[in-house]
């Protein structure tokens, strides 16, 4: 296990990017993605890491950013908040699995995503509030 957080996003919007011809993704600044399309952000702190992954198509219509992503656990559920244009937001609420430890180790293997209407308006509200992401899995050193 490597710190970071690891997470494939949501690949059925990935295999709709890529499948239009001027379908592209970037990762970069921290983050990068394997050929699977399996995206890691690096470790910048407690539940913070960073890392600027793109997606552009239908000629720049379609522009999303997910950038610095950081965990806050509240009272009841943790939110994932990321950065869009500098702005921080909260992408999604987080169903958090029990963590798993290691002398060095912090894990959380599968923690769910479900959509804030915030999250939604990212997508362009074609995916509704509540709507689920792809699972993905935290690391942080302890
Ligand atoms: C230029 C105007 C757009 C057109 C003509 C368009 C067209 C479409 C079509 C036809 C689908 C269904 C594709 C399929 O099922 O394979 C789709 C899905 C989708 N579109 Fe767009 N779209 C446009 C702009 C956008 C923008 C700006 C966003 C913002 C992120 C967006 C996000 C999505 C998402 C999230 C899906 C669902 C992908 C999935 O998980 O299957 N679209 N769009």
């Amino acid at each position: 296990m490597t710190p970071g957080l690891t997470w494939p996003i949501k690949a059925s919007f990935v295999d709709y990017v890529l499948g239009m011809e001027d379908g592209e993704l970037n990762a970069s600044d921290g983050a990068t993605v394997s050929a699977d399309h399996i995206f890691t952000f690096e470790p910048a702190g407690a539940l913070s890491f960073r890392g600027d992954v793109r997606f552009v198509a239908h000629f720049g219509m379609l522009a999303v950013q997910i950038a610095n992503p950081h965990i806050e656990f509240g009272p009841e559920t943790a939110v994932l908040t990321v950065e869009t244009g500098g702005q921080r937001f909260a992408l999604a609420t987080l169903v958090m699995p029990e963590p798993e430890s290691t002398d060095t180790l912090l894990a959380w293997h599968g923690a769910l995503p479900r959509l804030t209407p915030a999250g939604s308006s990212l997508f362009n509200g074609v995916y509704p509030p509540g709507h689920e992401l792809d699972p993905l899995d935290i690391v942080v050193a302890r």
